[in-house]
């Protein structure tokens, strides 16, 4: 079967911080979207039914010698379009108006006051406050065009053509401009006439259409870990092809107490012969053994899991590896500002094995947001905990414990995340925030028991808030709840005498303490 093309929005970046912040907007409005570059070709276009037609904001001037122009099939192709600041003023030179250069930039909250009725301001004040971000402004409009709603700074703050071509200074999509969703809203609903369709179960008849069509008869294997991603991953595959997959779970020794057995009663049960356990739990230990530095940990484990999934993947003879590659990571690995994002830690997914093992890839999640795949999850009927599980590094408790890995250790931690996680969880904060663990430090305290002299390990809280890992902030944690942990953690956990809090933001520190 060959997949139909989904309605919805073509946003065409510029360059501008905010592009993938437009995507997440249009996607919460239940429509369905792609980011793309200037480069965009319709033939190559098998997944959008293009009904509009955003151009981003971006850092530079029409003036600009080398700045990106709006390739003029956009002009043509008889879609409304908007254009967001630098959008609005390329769309606007473009079209024969005139620009006003300006090195003098207008940042922050500014408000607009509409001239003219249009549907862009359906059930929007008379009066916004909106969010600016420019310097250049539009001085003289195209042929065709009227002013809709003027700022302090500009006559020209929302700027139409009729339903055609529509622009706007400011920026809709930050949270900072009130009224910015609705904004979106008219133009993707009132005048681009898209239906708000793109919901989960599409979401989900849409992976699996595209997983049919691009494995058909082949083989499939997945690596499942029971993260959301592969997971999710996981159920469409299995929705789509069935009994061609298999999903392969790896029990490396190093993942929290009762997780493995946790993770093979859920997917004996939804996965059925599909579903294949491997407890590789004391090679992966054994080979960690004298191990101290963090760099050689992820290297030794990325390393053994590749070996130990090889050899599970082998005797199936699979042409395909599920990866859960998000919409997120395809948008980035496109974009030209990955050149300076160096690595800071080597993270150890499922790298390297595509090539070493001359498989083709399957990424069903590649049009979806995080928070897209959780949906997909739910509405193929995962459990509500296994869709919001926080974040887990694929060495696993190894990097949290510094030092050399020992089984020894590895329980002392395993019983203190426990203690940690069921605490979160009473309390409300593990769907709150984005990580919260223990690390096992390396270092032993004096302390005092009863009558007795300690000396025993020290542990560290690590919580976070964040969105993406990039940065992460510290929660001011209410006193009680970290108190009660601390006391829980002496009390039950022997070889520990001594907890503290991590409030190191990211950056200076990372996430994992090593
Ligand atoms: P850092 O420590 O770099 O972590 O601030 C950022 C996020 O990535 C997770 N993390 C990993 N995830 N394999 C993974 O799959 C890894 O090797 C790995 N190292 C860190 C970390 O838990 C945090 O969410």
């Amino acid at each position: 079967m060959k997949n139909s093309k989904t309605p919805g929005i073509l946003i065409i970046d510029f360059g501008s911080q905010y592009s993938r912040l437009i995507a997440r907007r249009v996607r919460e409005l239940d429509t369905y979207c792609e980011i793309t570059g200037t480069e965009f070709k319709e033939e190559n276009n098998d997944s959008l039914d293009i009904k509009g037609i955003i151009l981003s904001g971006g850092p530079s001037s029409v003036y600009d010698n080398d700045s990106p122009k709006i390739p003029s099939w956009i002009m043509e192709y008889g879609v409304p379009v908007l254009g967001i600041c630098y959008g609005m003023q390329a769309m606007i030179q473009g079209l024969g108006g005139e620009v006003q250069k300006s090195t003098k930039r207008e940042y922050g909250t500014a408000k607009i006051s509409l001239k003219k009725n249009h549907p862009i301001f359906k059930g929007i004040d008379y009066e916004s406050e909106v969010w600016m971000s420019h310097s250049d402004k539009v001085q003289k409009l195209s042929k065709g065009f009227e002013s809709i709603a003027e700022s302090e700074n500009t006559s020209n703050a929302v700027v139409a053509k009729g339903n055609n071509f529509i622009g706007m200074q400011f920026h809709p999509e930050v949270t900072h401009t009130k009224e910015g969703s609705k904004f979106l809203k008219n133009f993707i609903v009132e005048i681009c006439k898209c239906s708000r369709a793109w919901t989960p179960d599409k979401f989900v008849e849409k992976a699996i259409a595209e997983v049919k069509d691009k494995v058909g008869n082949d083989k499939v294997i997945c690596a499942l870990s029971g993260g959301v991603d592969s997971s999710v991953v996981a159920m469409l595959i299995n929705k789509a092809i069935e009994g061609n997959l298999t999903c392969i779970f790896v029990d490396n020794g190093l993942l929290r107490k009762n997780e493995p057995e946790r993770i093979r009663a859920i997917f004996e049960k939804k996965l059925g012969d599909n579903f294949s356990f491997i407890d590789a739990s004391s090679e992966f230990v054994e080979s960690l053994k004298g191990v101290k530095d963090p760099e050689e940990k992820r290297k030794i484990i990325g390393g053994k899991f590749i070996e130990v999934f090889e050899k599970a993947a082998d005797s199936i003879g699979a042409d395909f590896l599920a990866q859960g590659t998000l919409y997120s990571d395809v948008v980035e690995s496109k974009s030209s500002d990955m050149k300076s994002s160096d690595r800071i830690k080597s993270h150890h997914n499922v790298g390297g094995l595509p090539e070493k093992m001359k498989l083709k890839l399957v990424e069903p999640l590649r049009f979806m947001f995080k928070d897209e795949a959780r949906m997909a999850g739910t509405e193929m009927g995962l459990e509500k905990d296994l869709i919001n599980r926080q974040p887990f590094p694929g060495p696993g408790l190894a990097i949290r414990i510094i030092g050399e890995v020992t089984k020894k250790k590895l329980e002392i931690l395993k019983n203190v995340d426990w203690i940690v996680i069921n605490e979160v969880k009473n309390n409300g904060y593990y769907e709150k925030l984005w990580q919260t663990f223990a690390v096992l430090t390396n270092s032993r305290t004096v302390g005092v028991m009863g009558d007795k002299r300690t000396y025993s390990y020290v542990v560290a809280l690590r919580f976070v808030e964040s969105i993406d890992a990039m940065t992460a902030s510290v929660p001011e944690i209410p006193w009680e709840i970290l108190k009660k942990i601390s006391t829980r953690i002496v009390n039950e956990v022997h070889e520990v005498n001594r907890v503290v809090y991590d409030i190191t933001s990211k950056p200076p520190g990372t996430i994992e303490w090593e």
